[in-house]
């Protein structure tokens, strides 16, 4: 074992780009994508295969950093030049949380009381798994195989590496809420093939993870940027940004009336969560905008348009096939005028006019919800200290 008073052998820990295990200028090169291919061991982006000389030898400008189809080293996260992401990265680790410290106790006792719950209240849970078990995965999955690589800022990936191990989480929180009512597993992890108004949002969304996640799709023309930029929104502003808020409003206002307390929790930290992947989304569709405003043409924002008319419309069929009849002062129509209220709003994050007029929030209790403070506990039963280095022993 290596102490610090170790010589450190020669080649080692001393080359540029020796943590890769690099040898040589050549490989260093390599690393800044002048030579190819290598990127699959360097998470190089493939927009830098056409850099003219290599990066990665030289100090990071600040000024030459871009979101997409930069040329400066990725691996050097600093100097700062998207601090908001930065900010993002930090605020997102301070709100750390983890399902096993909600107690799920009054929630088991309460689904298995035969008359705890009507039947529509037990189709709202059980479809609202259906959806979120197989849907964070597919985010996470966008994030690791697809998003990740194309980003040339590392401000940007260090928030996305902490984003997809939160969707980690999520999955992990919707599993152990399966696990914590004995429901059935393989009906619920099935539901997005089984259920046509889960099934049909998982359709809409798969053409845009396969863009992303396609190994032969590069960016840097402008057809390519725009199918970046496309599937960006589509991944923020519909999926995190719409498509989760159906399932939230409800298990969230089972919790406001005392049932699934322990659900209803777990919710609002995913719910934290996914509102902060929201923005961060939005800020990165802006500063890229920005950065290439030739991207921004009439018909991409009229095509957007209509993405987002299709995104409320299956948003809306799945509050009908989750709400067939009134349920917990709930019913599928005030959604519709909800939809449209979040589309208008996520329109106009990203610079787009409005799709529908003088639409009103009809939950406004939502956004208290949102804005929860890690030290707030509305059920009192988290357990808020983590174990930080207790397996470390420099004996
Ligand atoms: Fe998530
Ligand atoms: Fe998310």
């Amino acid at each position: 074992m290596l102490t610090f008073e170790d010589d450190v052998p020669a080649g080692r820990g001393m080359a540029p780009g020796a943590m890769l295990g690099l040898q040589s200028v050549a490989d260093a090169q390599r690393l800044a994508g002048a030579m190819p291919p290598a990127r699959p061991l360097t998470g190089m982006p493939l927009a830098a295969k056409q850099a003219e000389a290599p990066a990665a030898l030289r100090r990071v400008n600040v000024a030459d950093k871009r979101i997409i189809n930069g040329q400066t080293d990725v691996n050097q996260l600093v100097p700062f030049k998207y601090k908001w992401a930065w900010q993002k990265y930090l605020d997102s680790c301070a709100n750390h949380w983890m399902p096993q410290e909600i107690n799920m106790n009054r929630d088991i006792a309460l689904w298995k009381d035969p008359k705890g719950l009507t039947d529509d209240e037990r189709r709202i849970i059980k479809r609202n798994l259906g959806f979120f078990v197989t849907a964070d995965s597919l985010a996470a999955n966008n994030i690791v195989l697809g998003t990740y690589r194309h980003i040339t800022a590392p401000e940007c990936r260090q928030y996305l590496l902490r984003q997809a191990f939160e969707e980690a989480i999520h999955t992990h929180a919707y599993q152990y809420i399966v696990e914590s009512l004995g429901l059935d597993e393989s009906e619920i992890f099935n539901a997005y093939n089984e259920v046509e108004s889960i099934r049909a949002k998982d359709v809409f969304l798969i053409p845009f993870i396969e863009t992303l996640t396609d190994q032969n799709f590069v960016t840097g023309t402008p057809e390519n940027d725009q199918k970046l930029l496309k599937s960006l929104i589509v991944f923020s502003c519909m999926m995190e940004g719409l498509f989760f808020y159906v399932g939230f409003t409800q298990i969230l206002a089972m919790g406001r009336q005392n049932k699934m307390t322990g659900a209803a929790e777990q919710y609002q930290y995913i719910l934290r969560d996914e509102s902060m992947h929201c923005n961060f989304g939005i800020d990165l569709v802006n500063q890229l905008k920005m950065e290439n405003p030739h991207l921004w043409t009439p018909a991409f924002r009229e095509e957007i348009r209509e993405l987002f008319k299709q995104a409320v419309e299956l948003e809306y069929r799945y509050a009908e096939d989750t709400m067939p009849r009134g349920v917990l002062g709930l019913n599928a129509p005030m959604f519709k005028g909800y939809l449209r209220f979040i589309a208008n709003r996520r329109c106009q994050q990203i610079g787009i006019d409005p799709l529908f007029s003088n639409e009103d929030n009809p939950f406004p209790w939502m956004s208290e919800m949102i804005d929860l403070k890690k030290e707030r506990n509305f059920f009192e039963t988290r357990v808020i200290e983590y174990q930080t280095g207790g397996a470390l022993s420099w004996d």
